[in-house]
């Protein structure tokens, strides 16, 4: 009989070990099942672009999100109309400007007006955002240092996209481009501009603000910006380094709620630039008219 105590005592308590686990496990999958349920409620927060520097990953809350409780005052709307010839003219004028856009890999290391970044910039900022949250940052890089630093972060893992990432096609998609791991444009264009996502924001009390379609919204606003940009006269090449973000987020000291989406580097072109002899679709293969 007393030998038989200990025995009890140890399956009593191998029982008791079991029961707490499964409650644990059961609170773990209903919490995760309200996550999943929570990210089909708020599909502008998309899964890419994820960061490994967000050491903290805090654990969605409700609580945590600060709802709007601005009021804004209506206005009269402001509108230019044009004579139908001056509007086909304009339109026609502008799509001519737009068409002469060429991502240029090739840029000389002569200064620009920094005036013209403040312009061009602001008028990125124009853009159309979700419920008007302005999700984004432009960061101007014109250090020497830092725009090495840059280049050697995206040298470095560059060459791993070229030579494992991006698979066989893609390699052989970008060999008409004649692109690789080698970015000589990020030492000698005289200004960076690196386009980060706010993914959200916050509000006075610290709380976070929701900033719907972020992504779609600096999107836009990067379009307007490489129209700006050919409209002033200058050149860039659109680029998304692959791997690159939380390196680049953190050298440039920007908030865990930054990721890096575009990196435009700006400038005029060097003198024995070239591009890709590339050929436009036509309109009706673009446009379909119901
Ligand atoms: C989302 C996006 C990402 C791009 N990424 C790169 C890139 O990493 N490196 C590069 O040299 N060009 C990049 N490009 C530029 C494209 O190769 C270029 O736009 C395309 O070849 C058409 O040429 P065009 O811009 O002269 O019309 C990118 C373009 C887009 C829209």
């Amino acid at each position: 009989m007393f030998f038989l105590t200990p025995v009890l005592v140890a399956v009593v308590c191998i029982l008791i070990a079991w029961i707490f686990k499964n409650a644990d496990g059961r609170s773990m999958e209903g919490r995760k099942g309200e996550t999943r349920a929570r990210a089909q409620t708020r599909p502008w927060v998309d899964e890419d672009l994820k960061d490994s520097t967000d050491l903290q990953q805090v654990e969605e809350d409700d609580d945590d999100w600060q709802e709007s409780e601005e009021s804004v005052e209506h206005i009269p709307f402001s509108h230019t109309r044009y004579p139908e010839k001056e509007m086909i003219k304009r339109s026609q004028e502008f799509y001519e400007l737009l068409n002469k856009r060429r991502s240029v890999r090739f840029i000389s290391n002569e200064q620009i007006p920094m005036e013209v970044i403040d312009n061009v910039i602001k008028s990125a900022g124009t853009a159309p955002s979700g419920a008007h949250t302005e999700p984004w940052t432009f960061v101007i890089v014109k250090d020497l240092d830092v725009k090495h630093k840059i280049r050697e972060i995206i040298e470095e893992e560059e060459e791993i996209n070229y030579l494992k990432r991006m698979g066989r096609q893609w390699v052989t998609d970008l060999k008409k481009l004649r692109t690789n791991w080698i970015k000589e444009y990020l030492d000698t264009a005289p200004v960076l501009i690196l386009i980060f996502k706010q993914v959200h924001g916050f509000a006075a009390n610290g709380k976070r603000k929701v900033h719907y379609y972020n992504e779609i919204s600096v999107s836009i606003a990067c379009g307007i910006l490489l129209a700006a940009l050919q409209n002033a006269g200058l050149v860039t090449v659109t680029t998304t380094p692959l791997n690159c973000g939380p390196r680049l987020r953190v050298l440039l000291g920007r908030p865990a709620n930054e990721k890096l989406l575009m990196l435009l580097p700006v400038g005029y072109p060097s003198q024995e630039a070239t591009v890709p002899d590339l050929i436009r679709k036509p309109l009706d293969q673009i446009m379909v008219t119901v």
